[in-house]
């Protein structure tokens, strides 16, 4: 079994070179996921000069860990959407995804990009003992949104009676890294530089912005779009009114064409998702051009750093599935990564809060990244050509909710009482205990120490305390990363960050 994502297996984004001097441009775009590339290919697009940095490889963030699903069918439902936004921002909501969905399709097609996009239904049922009463008001909200909608009495599953379920069609999949890599082909065509392996530490926006870089070189631009999936630039403005939480991926072969391709989800909390994708053994590197179809499930989630039983949440995901969809054969691949979740369930887009007017921000994907970043790249580059955009309002990084204050004060207190693991014992009270390629927290003394032991068996040692607001971080079986369960850090397991909003490494032990 592969712990990697079918993504990463089949279309491994190229590696990008290094800035080797200052450079300056019209703009200067952070963080080459779906969001940040999507910026930068639609202001290229309009002759802006672009540059775009990524301190790994494009794509290596949750870009290459997602599923893909592109919906305008919101996770949170469209009932929580009415009540939090209104009807006429669950309207905007809709024609927000909807708009994104069909933006993706009309890249594929001018770019000639072969990114498996296909249109398919999507259909949302109900688990054991759920009242079918979930579903109408559903309906109903999801019909006043503008989303085109009908109940069915059963989902299209062979061997699963799905119960009655909603059925909405024209959603889509696609394989979000041969879109991509498409997209950034576009956008170098297009006159635009990708630098890989630079990671920004500073931006200080004004007349003239200038993002630092780790190696101390300089890019000054006339705006900068801060694209890092969770932004490094704001130290709590954004990050009190979103949640970092947790999700796990299991890929399992099916016969070509055994279950109807289409995007299925369930109602229970947390919830499902299922799709399939076609590939080939010759696609995964073996001789056999036969198709198969990957069946794809995701679930399981938790707050981030706040459960450690990985392999119990994998076994789960799998029990699951072969309830439900009795054709999968063996699993061949799981993965894992990590959603930012909002307030009121929708992304942060647009000006960074408390910040200069050319600081913008992309982050808070609540399980809709795919759409909500091309969202993000259609409205940041209307705000960067100072056009009106009708989303505007909507996705402000600075709103608040007044329907979301009771989600905002439970997330709140969650992440105050992660203060007290600052009293509790550690994971393991002595070294011997911490295996090859694993890590733990360990008390020593007043304090906590993060100790990894490589497989050669050395020990690896920081300090335990986040360096974004000190929390303590947890060690992450299935990613192998240190991660921080207050607001969505993570350090990989030599202490190296690789997800904001933290910008240093996590200190000595
Ligand atoms: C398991 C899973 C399933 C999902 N399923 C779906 C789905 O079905 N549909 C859907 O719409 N969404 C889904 N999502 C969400 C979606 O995948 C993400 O929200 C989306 O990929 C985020 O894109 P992004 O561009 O914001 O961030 P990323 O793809 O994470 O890109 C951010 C980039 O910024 C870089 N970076 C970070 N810090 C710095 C820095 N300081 N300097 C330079 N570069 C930096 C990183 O290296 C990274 O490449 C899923 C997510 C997961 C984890
Ligand atoms: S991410 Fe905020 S304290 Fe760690």
């Amino acid at each position: 079994m592969k712990s990697t994502s079918i993504w990463l297996e089949t279309a491994q984004p190229e590696r990008r070179p290094a800035l080797t001097e200052n450079a300056q441009a019209d703009v200067c775009v952070i963080g080459a996921g779906i969001a940040g590339v999507t910026t930068a290919y639609l202001l290229a697009r309009e002759k802006k000069s672009v540059i775009l940095i990524d301190d790994g490889t494009p794509g290596g963030g949750m870009t290459g860990m997602t599923t893909a699903h592109l919906s305008n069918v919101i996770d949170d439902s469209y009932a929580e959407m009415i009540r939090l936004h209104g009807v006429d921002g669950a309207r905007l909501a809709c024609d927000s995804h909807r708009s994104a969905i069909a933006r993706i399709e009309s890249i594929c097609t001018q770019e000639r990009i072969d990114a498996d996009f296909l249109r398919v239904s999507g259909y949302l049922f109900l688990p054991p003992g759920h009242d079918e009463q979930e579903l109408d008001e559903e309906l109903d909200a999801a019909r006043q949104a503008g989303v085109e909608a009908e109940k069915l009495p059963r989902a299209p599953v062979e061997g699963f009676d799905s119960g009655p379920c909603l059925h909405f069609p024209r959603q889509a999949q696609f394989h979000p890294l041969k879109y991509l890599n498409g997209v950034l082909d576009a956008f170098t065509r297009a006159g635009g530089r990708v630098y890989g392996g630079v990671r920004a530490v500073r931006v200080t926006g004004g007349t003239t912005a200038d993002i630092e870089t780790a190696t101390g070189l300089h890019i000054t631009a006339t705006s900068v779009v801060v694209a890092t999936n969770v932004p490094f630039v704001d130290l709590v403005a954004i990050h009190t009114k979103q949640a970092p939480y947790y999700t796990y991926v299991i890929g399992a072969r099916v016969q070509a064409g055994a279950i109807t391709p289409a995007l299925y989800w369930d109602t229970q909390s947390p919830y499902h998702y299922v799709r399939l994708q076609r590939t080939s053994n010759a696609e995964l590197g073996g001789d056999n051009g036969t198709p198969f179809d990957l069946l794809i499930v995701g679930g399981e989630d938790h707050k981030t750093a706040q459960a450690f039983d990985t392999e119990e949440r994998f076994a789960a995901l799998e029990t699951w599935m072969r309830e439900h969809f009795p054709a999968a054969r063996e699993v061949e691949f799981r993965w894992s990564g990590q959603c930012m979740e909002t307030q009121d369930g929708l992304a942060f887009i647009g000006r960074n809060p408390m910040d200069a007017d050319n600081v913008y921000v992309a982050t808070g994907d609540s399980g809709m990244g795919m759409t909500h970043g091309t969202i993000a790249g259609m409205l940041i580059s209307d705000l960067i050509q100072g056009r009106p955009n009708r989303w505007t309002e909507l996705y402000d990084p600075s709103r608040i909710r007044a329907g979301a204050v009771g989600d905002f004060l439970k997330e709140n207190l969650n992440v105050a009482a992660q203060y007290t693991s600052y009293l509790t014992p550690g994971e393991v009270s002595s070294v011997d205990e911490i295996t090859p390629n694993t890590g733990a927290v360990m008390r020593e003394g007043a304090g906590k120490v993060a100790i990894f032991r490589d497989e050669a068996g050395a020990l690896h040692r920081r300090s335990a305390v986040c360096t974004h607001l000190g929390c303590i971080v947890g060690w992450n079986k299935a990613a192998s990363t240190w991660d921080c369960p207050c607001h969505g850090s993570r350090f990989d397991a030599y202490g190296r960050v690789v997800n904001g909003p933290a910008s240093t490494d996590l200190g000595p032990a």
